[in-house]
């Protein structure tokens, strides 16, 4: 998740960093070869604007000053080429969503009291005992491993669960494990997805990041779920993936390729769900299952209400707007596929100790309990929508 950003910051933000004006507004593959080869980047800073070029060191800059964007540098080209396959009608336009209230809630009522509080803390345990998980470290490439053999015990035994690594250019990998349908298996599938990469803003690569609420909370939310799911037996009628994004700290980098590649091979997405941080709240303040109100499908969001006033000892509030390039839902958005994100409090109330050596479970505010009201939901949707 991107930390909020503040009217001061952004204005020492836009001082500082005077950005170049795009000369041109589309570059072409050589150039982009060229730049890339150079060690720059290519950055979107907003939904409608041309992507810039960054060094490295000014890309890490603007996310210091949390100025938020997309790290489109390895996307750029299937983005157009997508774009102008849509508008041809080669590919599927975004189609707004409507779902029916939950109508299996004495099967997903049924699962609920086996997610376990101590299985999600000692997974987190293992993910925050590595230095970080940064996408361009070797502990974060050792977070990939660690969340795929885990992942990867919990399927043993079933032909029809698989689960792998999947590359990027960068360190560490994302991971993606897909579930068969077992009755349409080429129907659109339901995305569960999280974050495994964390970051420490002043030492990215040796600083100490463990990322226990960002996005620890919500990466073992989601393999709780699955696994819960898998002992129960249950078998999805239609395809179900659980994803886990690496470098959604670095422009959502992990989740723009997939849902890039996903798109570009015309896949279909009946709905996804991020999970940014799901563990605290601050003390004092109501505790909420905050709904993000924009890159989303509205619809989908109304389905997402009555999952939490079915499955969840709490209640929704909506979020204030998040903003361009918040978490990986984002990508899957900007594809055209209905999303939606449920967020830790409202924004304000949410943990202001992400980016840092001190996002820890030991934090006044972090609480186990809060974070199982939302596997409730995610694990209410990822059942719903595949039943
Ligand atoms: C979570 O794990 C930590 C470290 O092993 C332990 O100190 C703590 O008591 C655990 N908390 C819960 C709620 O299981
Ligand atoms: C499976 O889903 C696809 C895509 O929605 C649909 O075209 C096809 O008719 C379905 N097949 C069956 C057997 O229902
Ligand atoms: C819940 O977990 C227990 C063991 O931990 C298992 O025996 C039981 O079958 C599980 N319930 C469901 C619905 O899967
Ligand atoms: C980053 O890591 C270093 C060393 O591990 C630590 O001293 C520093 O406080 C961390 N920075 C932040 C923002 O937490």
């Amino acid at each position: 998740m991107k930390a909020a950003l503040s009217l001061a910051v952004l204005l020492s933000a836009t001082a500082a960093f005077a950005r170049p004006r795009p000369v041109q507004t589309t570059w072409t593959h050589d150039q982009i070869v060229d730049k890339t080869s150079a060690g720059l980047r290519l950055l979107q800073l907003g939904p409608d604007q041309s992507p810039v070029w960054f060094s490295e060191e000014g890309k890490l800059e603007l996310m210091r000053a949390e100025v938020r964007f997309v790290d489109v540098t390895e996307t750029y080209e299937d983005k157009l080429a997508i774009k102008a396959a849509v508008a041809e009608a080669k590919l599927a336009s975004p189609q707004r969503v409507s779902f029916p209230s939950p109508s299996h809630q004495t099967a997903v009522k049924a699962l609920l009291p086996n997610l376990s509080i101590s299985r999600m803390n000692s997974t987190l345990t293992q993910l925050t005992a590595l230095n970080n998980r940064y996408y361009r470290s070797s502990t974060g490439a050792q977070a990939s491993t660690l969340i795929l053999n885990t992942v990867n015990s919990i399927i043993s035994g079933r032909s029809d669960i698989s689960a792998a690594l999947y590359a990027h250019s960068w360190t560490q990998s994302s991971i993606i494990a897909k579930v068969a349908g077992a009755t349409n298996n080429t129907a659109p599938m339901v995305i569960l997805g999280a974050h495994m990469d964390s970051i420490n803003l002043s030492s990215p690569t040796s600083g100490r990041a463990p990322g226990a609420d960002d996005d620890g909370t919500g990466t073992v939310n989601s393999i709780e779920i699955l696994r819960v799911l898998v002992e129960a037996g249950w078998k999805p009628a239609t395809p179900v993936e659980f994803h886990w994004y690496s470098g959604e700290e670095g422009g959502l980098l992990g989740s723009d390729a997939i849902a890039t590649a996903y798109k570009k091979a015309g896949k279909q997405v009946k709905a996804m769900m991020e999970l940014d941080m799901s563990g605290y709240f601050a003390p004092g303040s109501k505790e909420v299952i905050a709904i993000e109100a924009d890159y989303i499908d509205s619809g989908l969001n109304t389905f997402t209400k009555s999952l939490v006033t079915s499955y969840s000892a709490i209640t929704y509030a909506m979020d204030t707007p998040c903003g361009y390039a918040c978490s990986d839902h984002a990508s899957w958005y900007d594809q055209g596929y209905p999303t939606t994100m449920l967020y830790e409090a409202v924004t304000g109330d949410d943990n202001q100790r992400i980016h840092s050596s001190s996002d820890t479970i030991t934090v006044s505010g972090f609480s186990w309990s809060h974070s199982l009201e939302f596997a409730k939901v995610a694990l209410g949707f990822v059942y719903e929508l595949s039943a």
